[in-house]
């Protein structure tokens, strides 16, 4: 199903070829690295989770007619499953720097949806940094091929051709890769848009506890979890949920994520707060289920439509991987209902 651009948007030309590579080269990396049929095949991105815990999203009361908008219309909770990942292809040690990412998922969400295989949920997916590292689908193909052939991105940002010197990029992707000690205690951005009713808008991820102290010494492989394990049986942690509006097309541009929107053009605002409750949350089981469930930024409301290229180019590359991975693993992609019990 093909969706319109909206008035925000212009599509370069050759998007939906760069997009069909894309899914191209992910399934053939996937074909290389996992066998067919054997049920290990992860997520080509952030594949290695720390867990998917139980929480509940709980919408400011009194919101302004701007912010009151989509799932935020409302002064009302709704439970959610939140997946925590290292964003690396690779399933490494925690220690080793990695971007990480924290996937919400809305349930008992009314309304319409973009998407054709969920009825009732809302996702929003955020990583540790602000900005991303690519411009847009042709962008993401000349990177992939470049690893391809060097094994290697550096060619990417540091070409022969200084002129083709990507260095915002580069410190792009330089900044998201960071060595943290505890993954409820960062702060998380979409890096890229989402419509907030009409207007172009960022969200983030904000802890009420911010602290990074870096990777522990002498750490085991899987300390993330562990952290996380040990604070969630002593106590909840929470969230904001924080938006901010676009004001200025040219300076805060949607078909652009490595352009950071400066908080002094138009302030991060609270709308909600996410609140995980104390729980245990790394029976097996419940790791199946992390493994097994399927985020996209697609899985959304009009309200909050995805907006830009990189989105664009997520809505076919998502939907297309999460398939292609539950089919070779014999597993059936489901959207959850927030009645699961482990
Ligand atoms: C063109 C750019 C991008 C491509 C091709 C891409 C690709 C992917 C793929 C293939 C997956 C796994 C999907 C699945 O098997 O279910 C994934 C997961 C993820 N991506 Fe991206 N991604 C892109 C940009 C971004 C951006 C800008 C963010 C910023 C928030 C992001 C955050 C995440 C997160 C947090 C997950 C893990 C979701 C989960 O927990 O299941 N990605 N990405």
């Amino acid at each position: 199903m093909s969706i319109a651009l909206t008035r925000h948007e212009q599509a370069p030309a050759g998007e939906d070829a760069a997009i069909a590579e894309i899914v191209r080269i992910i399934k053939l990396k996937l074909r290389e690295q996992f066998r067919v049929g054997q049920g290990n095949m992860r997520r080509d991105a952030h594949p290695k989770h720390h867990g998917a815990v139980r929480a509940e999203l709980v919408v400011e009361s009194d919101l302004p007619s701007e912010l009151a908008v989509g799932v935020f219309s409302s002064a009302r909770s709704y439970p959610a499953w939140v997946r925590f990942s290292n964003g690396s292809g690779t399933v490494q040690a925690d220690h080793m720097r990695d971007g990480r990412g924290i996937a919400i998922k809305l349930m008992d969400v009314a309304g319409s949806k973009l998407m054709g295989d969920e009825a009732h949920t809302q996702d929003f997916l955020f990583i540790n940094h602000d900005v991303f590292a690519v411009k847009d689908a042709s962008d993401y193909v000349e990177l992939f091929r470049i690893i391809e052939r060097n094994g290697t991105p550096t060619q990417f940002f540091l070409s022969a051709n200084p002129f083709k010197w990507h260095l915002k990029e580069l410190a792009n992707a330089n900044k998201i890769r960071v060595q943290i000690s505890n993954l409820l205690t960062l702060r998380y951005w979409t890096m890229t848009p989402y419509l907030m009713g009409g207007t172009p808008a960022k969200f983030s991820m904000r802890s009420q506890v911010l602290a990074n102290t870096g990777a522990p010494p002498n750490s085991t492989p899987d300390y993330l979890r562990e952290v996380m394990s040990q604070q969630l049986k002593r106590k909840g942690v929470a969230f904001d949920f924080m938006v901010q509006l676009q004001t200025d097309a040219r300076h805060m541009p949607v078909e652009d994520p490595r352009i950071r929107w400066e908080p002094s053009m138009s302030p991060w605002r609270k709308v909600a707060t996410l609140r995980i409750p104390m729980q245990t949350f790394d029976s097996p089981a419940q790791l199946q289920f992390a493994e097994d469930l399927s985020y996209s930024p697609w899985h959304s409301v009009p309200e909050h439509q995805p907006l830009g290229g990189v989105n664009r180019c997520r809505r076919i590359v998502y939907h297309a991987i999460s398939e292609f991975r539950h089919a070779a693993n014999g597993r059936n992609a489901f959207e959850p209902t927030g009645t699961e019990q482990f």
